[in-house]
């Protein structure tokens, strides 16, 4: 919400997506999510920008590993920084701008085969909560932008929001969001 909020352009594409899918009003139900590319695009973007668990869980050697030109002896305990890679522009282009338009363009998803977004993580530990989160993720994104119109404190212009994080084994937001839900039906 502080990206799209940020990003008002964004936020209107999203909501005629909803639109043209749904009509005014109705109910959005966890099978219509396949129908909301658009929005789809956005959850990854904001799983690139602000993966909610930056450094995933930490993983430990069981032997000594020759990986990528590093030496990682047995028992080393390994953090994999998702919020660092998510922000390489080796990786991606402009990794700082909020562009959801690059996963309409590329197939990528967050189910552990694509290393350069891995928010869940990947492998054996993969969260096994992926598929709850991912579809409430969506469900409750698409009914707060269908059901809503948005507008941040009075004086503020999206260009001044604060899009901060403050880090810790999951990443927060610095401040919180002080958005204003303006009924739209
Ligand atoms: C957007 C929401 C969520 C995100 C981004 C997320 C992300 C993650 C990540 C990155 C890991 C570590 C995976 C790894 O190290 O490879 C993890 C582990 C785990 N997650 Fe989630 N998770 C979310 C929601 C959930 C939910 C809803 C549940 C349960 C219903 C859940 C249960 C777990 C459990 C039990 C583990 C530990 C798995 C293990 O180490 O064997 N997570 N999660």
């Amino acid at each position: 919400m502080t990206e799209l909020l940020h990003n008002p352009q964004k936020m209107t594409k999203a909501q005629i997506e909803l639109k043209q899918v749904f009509g005014k009003g109705g109910t959005i139900k966890e099978s219509d999510i396949s129908k909301l590319s658009y929005i789809q695009a956005i959850v990854k973007e904001i799983f690139r920008l602000h993966p909610p668990v930056p450094f995933l869980i930490p993983y430990k050697a069981q032997k000594d590993v020759e990986f990528c030109g590093y030496h990682v002896p047995k028992n080393a305990h390994i953090w994999v920084n998702v919020w660092a890679i998510g922000r390489d522009s080796k990786v991606w282009s402009n990794p700082i701008l909020f562009s959801p338009e690059r996963f309409v363009e590329r197939e990528i998803n967050v189910n552990g085969r694509n290393f350069e977004l891995l928010p869940f993580g990947a492998g054996r530990r993969i969260c096994p909560g992926m598929p709850l989160a991912d579809r409430i993720v969506h469900l409750i994104l698409s009914t707060l932008l269908h059901s809503f119109d948005w507008k941040y404190c009075d004086g503020i212009s999206s260009k001044d929001i604060d899009v901060e994080e403050k880090f810790g084994i999951t990443l927060q937001k610095a401040r919180s969001l002080p958005a204003i839900p303006l009924l739209n039906r």
